[in-house]
C-alpha cells in the first residue's frame, strides 16, 4: 500500500505473530492502513481473521512484533487505552449491553466521546448533548422506532445495526469491523453496507472482515487475503482476486 511520506499509516503491524503453545495462529504479519482508507479481510475460517483484529484492538498481545496506531507503537497499551486513541471495533459476537435500551447503549458512547465516563446510573436527560448524538445516530441506521427498545429483545440484524449507531456515535477515528454482515437477512445487507461506506465516507479509517466478497470489493480500496495465519496477497480487490497464489488457495470454495 502506499501512504503518503507525511502522515504515518493509521494502522501497521510489522512482523506480527501469534503462537499458542505449540500452534502458529499468525505469522510474520506486515500490513500498513493508510489513514482514511479501507482495507478488507477476507481469508476461510480459521485463517486468523479475529485474531488479527484482536491483536489490532488490544483485545490479544501479539508473541511477537509490533503494532502501530497512528505511528505510535500501542503494542503493549490494552483495548482501553487504544479505543481512547481513536480505535473502535465491533465484534464477531455482539458485546452490547443487553439489559440497556438500543439508546442507552448509543448514549454510552456518545458520553465517553465527550470526555465523560460512561455513567449507567445518571438518569437518561432526552435534552443532554450525548442523548442527542444518540438520537441521530439511531435515526441514521434507521432504529429511530426502537430507541426505547431493550436491547435484549431486537432481531440480529438490529443488533447489527446498533452496533454502527455506537460507532457513528463515537469520535473513533478508525474501525475495526468483523464480519458486520454475518447472520443479518439479505434485506438488511445492502442497508449495512451502505451504513459502512458512510463510516468511511466521513473521513475513517475501516478495516473489515468480511464473507461476503461482493461487499468487501464493493467497498473496500485494498483487499488482504490471509490464509493459515499468513498474508497471502494485499493490494487492490481485483488485482488480489485475480492472484494465481489466491486462486489456487481458494479453488473450488467460494473466496
Ligand atoms: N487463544 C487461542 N487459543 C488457541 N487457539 C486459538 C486461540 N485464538 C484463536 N485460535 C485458533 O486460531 C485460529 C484462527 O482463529 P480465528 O482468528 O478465529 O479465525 P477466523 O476469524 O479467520 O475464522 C483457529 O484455528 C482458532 O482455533
Ligand atoms: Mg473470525
Amino acid at each position: 500500500m502506499t501512504p503518503d511520506a507525511t502522515t504515518p499509516p493509521a494502522l501497521a503491524t510489522r512482523a506480527l505473530g501469534y503462537r499458542v503453545g505449540g500452534a502458529i495462529i499468525l505469522e510474520d504479519i506486515d500490513l500498513e492502513v493508510p489513514t482514511g482508507a479501507f482495507l478488507g479481510i477476507i481469508g476461510p475460517n480459521g485463517a486468523g481473521k479475529s485474531t488479527l483484529l484482536n491483536m489490532l484492538s488490544g483485545v490479544g498481545r501479539p508473541t511477537s512484533g509490533t503494532v502501530e496506531l497512528d505511528g505510535v507503537d500501542v503494542t503493549r497499551l490494552g483495548a482501553a487505552r487504544r479505543a481512547r486513541r481513536g480505535l473502535g471495533r465491533t465484534f464477531q459476537t455482539s458485546t452490547l449491553f443487553e439489559s440497556l435500551s438500543a439508546h442507552e447503549n448509543v448514549r454510552l458512547a456518545a458520553q465517553v466521546r465527550r470526555g465523560g465516563t460512561a455513567n449507567f446510573w445518571r438518569a437518561p436527560r432526552r435534552s443532554d448533548p450525548a442523548s442527542r448524538v444518540a438520537d441521530e445516530a439511531l435515526d441514521r441506521v434507521g432504529l429511530a422506532a426502537q430507541s426505547n427498545t431493550l436491547t435484549a429483545v431486537l432481531s440480529h440484524g438490529e443488533k447489527r445495526k446498533l452496533e454502527l449507531a455506537i460507532l457513528l456515535a463515537s469520535d473513533a477515528r478508525t474501525l475495526l469491523l468483523d464480519e458486520p454482515m454475518a447472520g443479518v437477512n439479505t434485506e438488511d445487507v445492502p442497508v449495512l453496507r451502505d451504513l459502512i461506506g458512510e463510516l468511511h465516507g466521513e473521513g475513517r479509517t475501516v478495516v473489515m472482515v468480511e464473507h461476503h466478497l461482493a461487499v468487501v470489493i464493493g467497498l473496500a480500496q485494498y483487499l488482504a487475503v490471509l490464509d493459515s495465519g499468513r498474508l497471502l496477497a494485499v493490494g487492490a480487490p481485483q488485482e488480489v482476486i485475480a492472484n494465481d497464489e489466491v486462486q489456487q488457495a481458494y479453488l473450488g470454495q467460494p473466496l
